[in-house]
């Protein structure tokens, strides 16, 4: 058993060892995705699966664009500092360790490069067929399939798990998401949360999004 772990455990520590040495790291001496990914495993997983133990979600296969624009988003505090958001509070302090605009790209990339997750179902009780309705506004930024919508900055929703969607709409209805000055984007999806009334309108809206991962 141990050999890989070990392994897996050295890489992590070397890549940690680079993140916290205190000389400026230019450019081009970033770390490659696949190094700087072994931070993140530890969250989300070694495949980038997610971890529900630790509400860390799934983002393996996620848009590059996506995944490096929330990196950002949590850099300059647009994301993960409201006093409520216990999630974005554990992944804040994460980015920290990317040092340049290169780190982000490159760990960004590889996730984007790993193949995506297909989430199991673990809310009861959503009604897909009803999910469907309430979809059509969704579709404009998040796409027919949840595949996302750069052009809206519509985050991809395929892949997500139905209990990391379940708590981001939540946030962005109790303002604990997308209530940053600097998170323009998330004010606009604050608005269309508002769309889902009640806790069945969102089981039904997931219920129905999770029809597009399996
Ligand atoms: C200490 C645990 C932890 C580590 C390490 C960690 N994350 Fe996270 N991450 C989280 C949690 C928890 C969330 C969910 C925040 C929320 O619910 O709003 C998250 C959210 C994210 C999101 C947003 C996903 C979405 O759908 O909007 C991205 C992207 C992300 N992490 C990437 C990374 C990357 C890349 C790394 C490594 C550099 C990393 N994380 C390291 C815990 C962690
Ligand atoms: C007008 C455009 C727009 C519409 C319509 C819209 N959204 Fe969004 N949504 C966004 C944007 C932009 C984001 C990314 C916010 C961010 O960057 O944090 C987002 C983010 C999300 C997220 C978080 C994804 C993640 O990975 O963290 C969920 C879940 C979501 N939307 C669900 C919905 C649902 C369900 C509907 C329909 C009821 C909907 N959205 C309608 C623009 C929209």
């Amino acid at each position: 058993m141990a050999p890989l772990r070990t392994l897996r455990f050295l890489a992590a520590g070397a890549v940690w060892a680079l993140a916290i040495s205190a000389s400026p790291v230019l450019a081009e001496d970033a770390p490659t995705g696949e190094q700087i990914f072994a931070l993140c495993t530890q969250c989300h997983g070694s495949v980038g699966q997610g971890n529900v133990a630790v509400a860390a979600p799934p983002i393996s296969g996620m848009d590059e664009w996506y995944v490096a624009k929330q990196l950002r988003k949590y850099q300059t505090g647009a994301r993960g500092k409201h006093a409520a958001d216990h999630e974005g509070l554990k992944m804040r302090p994460m980015v920290r360790f990317l040092k340049t605009d290169a780190w982000v790209d490159n760990v960004a990339a590889h996730v984007a490069g790993l193949p995506r997750h297909t989430p199991e179902a673990t809310l009861i009780g959503g009604d897909s067929e009803r999910g469907k309705g309430l979809y059509g506004p969704c579709a404009a930024c998040h796409g027919q399939a949840g595949e996302g919508v750069q052009a809206t900055n519509g985050a991809p929703l395929v892949g997500l798990s139905d209990w990391y969607l379940y708590s981001s709409i939540e946030k962005f209805k109790a303002g604990i998401r997308g209530s940053d000055p600097l998170d323009t984007d998330g004010a606009v999806m604050r608005g269309m949360a508002m769309i889902l009334v009640d806790d069945q309108a969102m089981k039904d809206v997931i219920a129905h999004i999770m029809t597009f991962s399996n």
